[in-house]
């Protein structure tokens, strides 16, 4: 059975990858991850305030004229703060494993840390993936704004890199099939659909903002499952599904709708680093059950265009549901 598919201009083993998280950080893990079956892994992302730390704390330095804290640099400077130790693990993530490793920079502006994507490129990154992890809690901006700024940032880092770049996106623009249209043709070379947005909570008993990150579930699927089938086949650019894969029945239902990768993160962190291999094994057994020699025979098939959209994934469809009543727990 032929597995293999090609993202950002890679080709991969198979479709399964390895969303950023902090299971990146650790090279014994990366190994594993490669060792059970992951295709390609995305580091943690380094975030652009890390970035312009480092920047702020070397222009101190130079300000002061301090040569001899200076001298120090990039030793004394780099063994501590972040930017430094991620092109570091770049490299090593790189030396360790023949699958592709996929840097994630995380930014909402386009000055003063662009050109980090270059040293991303130089320590090694397969590919890097762009996270514009912008909340416009701003009432003044208006969409036009919020997404030129995706635009902006993206030309910015294609300036700066040859590698693949894709851009991790959220769910919530007006139009988000138009937004990655857009970003398509600014050359992005793939896209992560979705991104999850930290969403606070309240603690009532000691009325303070809960600050927890939730691990994924299935029904999380459903967003991505509907964008990525409405945007199959209507990009340049690759489309890896994120959000929600808990067994290989999600992965198959992606790779249906027209994801060619499929990513995952909190089933990992959930049941272990192990648990790539059930994902991939259990892969490999839905293809067989259906008697699919490669994923070229399914990839697409339940898209938007395959099935004729304007009944299954449209209006339509919600004024059915919504007066038969087809409701579930
Ligand atoms: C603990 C944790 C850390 C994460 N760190 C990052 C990160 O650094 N950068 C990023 O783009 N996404 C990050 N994510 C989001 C994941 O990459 C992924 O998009 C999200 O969890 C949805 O996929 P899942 O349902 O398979 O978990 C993180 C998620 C978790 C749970």
């Amino acid at each position: 059975m032929d597995l293999s598919t090609r993202y950002l201009g890679l080709t991969l083993k198979n479709p399964l990858v390895v969303s950023a998280s902090p299971l990146g950080l650790d090279i014994g893990n990366i190994r594993k991850l490669e060792d059970h079956g992951a295709a390609a892994i995305v580091l943690p992302s380094i975030f652009q305030e890390d970035i312009e730390n480092e920047i702020e704390e070397i222009e101190r330095l130079a300000v002061e004229g301090n040569s001899e804290a200076l001298s120090y640099f990039p030793s004394g400077l780099a063994d501590n703060v972040g930017p430094g130790n991620y092109l570091n693990l770049i490299r090593r993530a790189r030396a360790a494993v023949d699958m592709p490793v996929i840097a994630s920079l995380n930014g909402t502006s386009r000055d003063g840390w662009i050109d980090y994507a270059r040293q991303i490129q130089e320590a090694g990154a397969s590919a890097l993936e762009l996270n514009v992890y912008f909340l416009p809690t701003d009432l003044t901006l208006s969409g036009d704004e919020v997404e030129a700024r995706y635009v902006d940032i993206l030309s910015a880092v294609k300036r700066e890199v040859s590698i693949p770049v894709a851009m991790k996106l959220s769910p919530f623009f007006s139009s988000v099939g138009n937004m990655v249209q857009r970003l398509d043709a600014a050359g992005a070379d793939g896209f992560v659909l979705f991104n999850r947005f930290y969403q606070p909570d309240i603690d009532l008993e000691d009325l303070a903002l809960v600050r927890d990150l939730k691990l994924s579930n299935r029904g999380e699927i459903r967003l991505p499952l509907l964008w990525i089938a409405a945007l199959a086949g209507k990009v340049k650019g690759s489309i890896a599904a994120s959000s929600g894969v808990q067994s290989s029945a999600e992965v198959m239902k992606y790779l249906f709708v027209g994801a060619d990768v499929v990513m995952t993160t909190s089933a990992l962190m959930r049941h272990g680093i192990d648990y790539m291999k059930t994902l991939h094994d259990g892969l490999v057994a839905d293809l067989n059950v259906r008697e699919v020699q490669s994923l070229a025979e399914i990839r697409g098939r339940m898209s938007r265009a395959a099935i004729g959209g304007q009944t299954a994934y449209d209006r339509v469809n919600y004024i059915r549901i919504l007066r038969g009543g087809q409701l579930q727990g």
